[in-house]
């Protein structure tokens, strides 16, 4: 066996052997200087100190650099008081400093230990060792009296801490060389900012120039790069009731890399390529326009790579729109409708994959619950918006912003697919407080609603539809919500799908169910809507004894509500919505008993990519289909009035317009007719209504309906025209023709030889008259 030689004394002789006058150990002692042109090497030989001249300068400065390359200077003692000349020297003072004097023994630096009670028995070792670090300690009781990682000069390497001691108020900082040829204290600095949730900062003078955005357990909110270079570096970060501190370790020990706030204010890690002998950039920070520290102002966000960089977050708008046109955005954007400030009123809407805002104002509870942080910040009037601290696992902390958001900025993934697919998965999303009446349309996320209904229990199912199953459910809030949850494999794109739901989320009218969202999770489509405590209108009318408890008056109302919410989806929404299943079962009632169209639209937005048969035998429900719907495919506004006369006929009867194969206790419209022109309406009138009081009222009323389910589209009333003729005793309707043919009755008719012929109709307009004198 041969004996190994220890590597220091190999590197010992090795220098000696060409370089006689060179210190060529990791070790001073006591007593032994450091002069110009004497180095101490690390046992690993990775780093050197010495004197060194930076670039063209000639001053000389004590520092620490790489060996393999020597232009990169990790540490510098007196960067602020060079030497003129080689006449420097180092060593160190018995009281325990490290002492620099220039040639006239005067000092010029020293270590300023906080060692007080140095022992007389003192006995002193400086070395260097191999991550870089330059520790002085008391060989006695092997007591660290100082270290060069304690003051960082511009650059940290693995090992070191970039942070706060919070119980001493210590900083570990890292500041900018003035420039190439002059390592004194430079215009930028790279510290850890403590307020709020704890990131770091770089600052010019006293101004934010950029944030890394918070640490969220894996990364920098703002520095996304980070990710996906796990396999050579551990990233650290430790924050708890003594420190806060970044910092990092390499897994290789051949790797040399070292994290540089540079001259031109950037911050920079580099790794070295042994064959190219160069230094890579990996990652840096600011890295783009939108870095640069609340660029788009206060609730504005940023879109790198944008001809327009800045945009207001949604419900906001520019709060200086001249300059922003100009391309000014400091003046930031405003709320374009105040919060509610209710858990009923406000909602939240996700903001994912962006550095979250500035924390600095923020409340920062790292042991709360995701959810406990959603609903804390709901009941709070003053928070604006909130975010777990940490998106590790399924995410936990609380962070809750509760003045102006500054900073954001939508953020990318690394630089390839593998770190894009890592990153997807430990996505920042903030949620946005917002007010529903001003929601294009906020989205809840699986997590949500699967809590909220039991986790979509059969037991929670509240109805079923065409289009899926109604879930009842609850959120922290309080808030009771009806889960759909769209059944059927539509091949409809999610952006279209988006479209179509964020047009509905925009109709808001008192008869028609509001929207509160959706939630969209590979194939799962949900939409969420405010619950109804009353059910749906079907439960009342076709049951025996509920249907008692509807006055004329109620049924009245129910009617004339289902009419103005249909006139705002036909008309007066901007956007002409055709219904398309207008039925009892589709109109829900409040706790007061107001009618509330549900499921508009969706029959819309599942037209577009089923199959015409499919469209056919689902779209539409028996009884209520217009007959130029069930000849001929055809759709229009007027086949939604068609719906609304049956269902003001059934609401009056109390009885299903279907048809029944025998026709045996058959009311439907072609009985309506028969009265109709019998003159003796009211036999039509369900017979759980007392009171006959209400004569003229309910001739108008059928006579409305008669007129929507005329035969021919043409002569059916716009459903403008319908709630002029309810609300109105001053107009006369034209007489109503017949409905449909006989052979149909009026109910859901499957004869495809139907005596409809289209071009035939006569176009009657209605003709209104009024009093004289009103
Ligand atoms: C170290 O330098 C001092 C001057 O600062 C000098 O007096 C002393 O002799 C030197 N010691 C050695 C061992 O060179
Ligand atoms: C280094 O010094 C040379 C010579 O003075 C100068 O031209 C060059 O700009 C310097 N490099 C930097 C990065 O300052
Ligand atoms: C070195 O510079 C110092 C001033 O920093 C001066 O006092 C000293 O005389 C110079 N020595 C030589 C050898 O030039
Ligand atoms: C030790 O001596 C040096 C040089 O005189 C001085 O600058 C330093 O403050 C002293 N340190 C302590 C701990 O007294
Ligand atoms: C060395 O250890 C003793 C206790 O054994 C302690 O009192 C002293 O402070 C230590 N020395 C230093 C420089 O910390
Ligand atoms: C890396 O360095 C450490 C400490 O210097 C040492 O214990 C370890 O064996 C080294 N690992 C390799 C792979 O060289
Ligand atoms: C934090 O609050 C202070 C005092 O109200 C304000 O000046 C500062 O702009 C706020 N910072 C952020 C990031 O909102
Ligand atoms: C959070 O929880 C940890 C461990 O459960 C505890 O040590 C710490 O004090 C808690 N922090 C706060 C702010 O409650
Ligand atoms: C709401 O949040 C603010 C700011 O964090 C806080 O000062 C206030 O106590 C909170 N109010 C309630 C009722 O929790
Ligand atoms: C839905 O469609 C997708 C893609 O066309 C298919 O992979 C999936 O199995 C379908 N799911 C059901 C329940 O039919
Ligand atoms: C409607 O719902 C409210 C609240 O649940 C209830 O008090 C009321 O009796 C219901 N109305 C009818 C007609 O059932």
């Amino acid at each position: 066996m041969k004996a190994k030689l220890p590597k220091q004394l190999i590197i010992a002789l090795f220098m000696f052997a060409c370089k006689p006058i060179a210190l060529s150990v990791d070790t001073l002692y006591g007593g032994q200087n450091i002069t110009d042109g004497q180095y101490l090497i690390s046992s690993n030989g990775i780093f050197e100190l010495g004197f060194f001249s930076p670039n063209s300068s000639t001053d000389r400065f004590l520092g620490i650099w790489f060996k393999v390359s020597t232009d990169a200077v990790v540490w510098v003692s007196n960067r602020d008081s060079p030497l003129k000349n080689t006449s420097g020297i180092l060593n160190i003072h018995n009281n325990g400093s490290l002492v620099l004097y220039d040639s006239s023994e005067r000092m010029v630096w020293s270590s300023s230990s906080k060692a007080t009670s140095i022992q007389n028995d003192f006995s002193p070792v400086l070395q260097l060792k191999d991550s870089g670090n330059l520790i002085l300690k008391d060989q006695k009781n092997n007591t660290i009296i100082w270290q060069s990682f304690d003051h960082p000069t511009d650059t940290l390497l693995a090992g070191m801490k970039l942070g706060k001691n919070l119980k001493t108020g210590f900083e570990w900082v890292l500041s900018s060389w003035k420039n190439k040829n002059d390592p004194s204290e430079g215009n930028y600095i790279c510290m850890m900012d403590t307020q709020g949730a704890p990131e770091l900062h770089i600052r010019d003078k006293d101004q934010i120039r950029y944030r890394t955005g918070m640490w969220n357990g894996i990364s920098f909110s703002g520095l996304t790069q980070m990710i996906g270079y796990g396999d050579m570096f551990t990233f650290l970060f430790v924050w708890d009731n003594d420190e806060v501190w970044y910092g990092f370790e390499l897994k290789s020990n051949s790797t040399l890399s070292r994290f540089v706030m540079n001259v031109a204010g950037i911050l920079q890690r580099l790794v070295w390529d042994p064959n190219q002998q160069t230094w890579n950039v990996f990652w840096s920070g600011p890295q783009d326009e939108c870095d640069y520290y609340a660029k788009c102002g206060s609730f504005g966000i940023c879109q790198p790579n944008n001809v327009i960089a800045c945009n207001c977050l949604r419900g906001f708008e520019a709060a200086t729109p001249t300059e922003w046109n100009m391309r000014d955005y400091t003046g930031g954007c405003k709320r374009r409708a105040p919060l509610g400030c209710t858990a009923k009123s406000d909602g939240f809407y996700e903001l994912k994959g962006v550095k979250l805002p500035d924390s600095n104002n923020a409340t920062v509870d790292v042991n709360m619950s995701v959810e406990d942080c959603k609903v804390k910040c709901l009941m709070n009037c003053s928070c604006l918006a909130y975010s777990p601290s940490d998106t590790t696992g399924k995410g936990s902390g609380c962070v809750m912003w509760n003045t102006a958001l500054v900073d954001i900025k939508y953020i990318t993934g690394g630089p390839d697919v593998l770190r894009k697919k890592r990153y997807s998965k430990l996505e920042k999303s903030l949620g946005l407080k917002e007010s529903f009446k001003d929601a294009d349309l906020p989205v809840f996320d699986m997590e949500t609603i699967l809590q909220a209904t039991n986790n979509l229990f059969i037991t929670n199912v509240v109805g079923e539809g065409g289009f899926g199953i109604v879930y009842k459910g609850k959120l922290p809030s309080g808030q009771e919500i009806a889960v759909k949850r769209l059944t059927g494999n539509s091949s409809q794109g999610l952006s279209e799908f988006m479209n179509e739901v964020t047009l509905i989320a925009k109709l808001q009218h008192r008869n028609l169910v509001r929207v509160l969202g959706c939630c969209i999770q590979n194939n799962e489509r949900m939409l969420i809507y405010e619950f109804m405590k009353n059910k749906s209108l079907d439960f009342f009318i076709f049951d025996k004894e509920k249907r008692a408890t509807l006055s004329w008056r109620t049924r009245l109302e129910i009617v004339t509500g289902i009419a103005r919410g249909l006139l705002y989806l036909h008309h007066d929404s901007r956007y002409n919505i055709i219904h398309r299943d207008l039925k009892a079962a589709n109109v829900l009632l409040d706790e007061e008993m107001n009618p509330k169209i549900s499921d508009f639209g969706t029959a819309r937005l599942f037209q577009r990519d089923q199959a015409v048969i499919r469209t056919e035998t689902v779209i539409g429900t028996r009884g209520y289909m217009s007959p130029e719907y069930i000849t001929e495919g055809k759709f229009s506004v007027k086949s939604d009035v068609y719906s609304f006369g049956v269902l003001l006929l059934e609401i009056m009867s109390g009885k299903r317009n279907m048809g029944n194969q025998n026709l045996v206790a058959y009311v439907g419209i072609n009985f309506a007719w028969k009265l109709w022109e019998e003159e003796s309406i009211l036999k039509l009138l369900d017979e759980a209504v007392e009171s006959t009081t209400f004569e003229t009222e309910l001739l108008r009323c059928v006579h409305v309906g008669l007129l929507c389910v005329q035969e021919c589209p043409d002569d059916r009333p716009s459903m403008s025209s319908v709630i002029m003729m309810l609300s109105s005793d001053n107009l006369v309707p034209p007489a109503p023709n017949k409905p449909s043919s006989s052979r149909s009755i009026g109910g859901f008719n499957a004869d495809r030889h139907h005596s409809y012929e289209s071009g035939s109709c006569s176009v009657d307009e209605i003709t209104i008259t009024c009093m004289e004198g009103r």
